[in-house]
């Protein structure tokens, strides 16, 4: 059973893992990273090479090979993982999913500094752009998530202490 990380991009998914993983003495899975791995090439160029169809079809596979493996770890996923149906019924069967919650103006700030390397947003108007798909993506995220975590922007380790809490109460 896998603690799964779901949410907006830019709301912290890989940092908090990264350190939940360190934290519960588990594996650390951030699927992007995974499919950089695999693919041997970026999810930008990934996206303009192939077109964004063909990255999406990369997350479910890469969803259904941690399937097949197993292994109890705690994985991040791209922010749009959780849209497609048969990923979302992958998700449920390979552990609780928490989903990090953060206000629209803490996605703003951050993807502000951070946009590079994130195709969806590329050559849109930022606050437009992310405002339109979180609308589009949160009744996904809150209808998938065993757990909400609100994140308040503060450090890593607190925001960390929030998840372990949550998925205490869900083991
Ligand atoms: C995407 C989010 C990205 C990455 C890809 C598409 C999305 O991950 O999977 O660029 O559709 O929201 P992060 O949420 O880690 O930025």
């Amino acid at each position: 059973m896998s603690l799964i990380l779901e949410g907006f991009m830019g709301c912290g998914k890989s940092a908090i893992g990264r350190r939940l993983a360190d934290r519960l003495g588990l594996a650390f899975i951030d699927t992007d990273a995974e499919i950089e791995r695999k693919q041997r090439c970026s999810i930008s160029d990934i996206f303009r090479e192939s077109g964004e169809e063909a990255f999406r079809q990369m997350e479910t596979s890469q969803l259904y090979s941690l399937e097949l493996e197993g292994s109890e770890a705690v994985i991040s996923l791209g922010g749009g993982t959780p849209m497609r149906d048969a990923n979302m019924r992958v998700l449920k069967r390979l552990g609780k999913i928490i989903y990090l919650k953060a206000s629209p103006g803490i996605l703003l700030g951050r993807l502000e500094e951070d946009k590079d390397g994130r195709p969806m947003l590329a050559g849109y108007e930022l606050k437009k752009r992310v405002e339109s798909l979180l609308e589009e993506r949160e009744g996904r995220y809150l209808e998938i998530a065993d757990s909400v975590v609100e994140l308040s922007g503060a450090d890593i380790d607190t925001e960390c202490l929030k998840v372990i809490g949550a998925y205490e109460e869900l083991k």
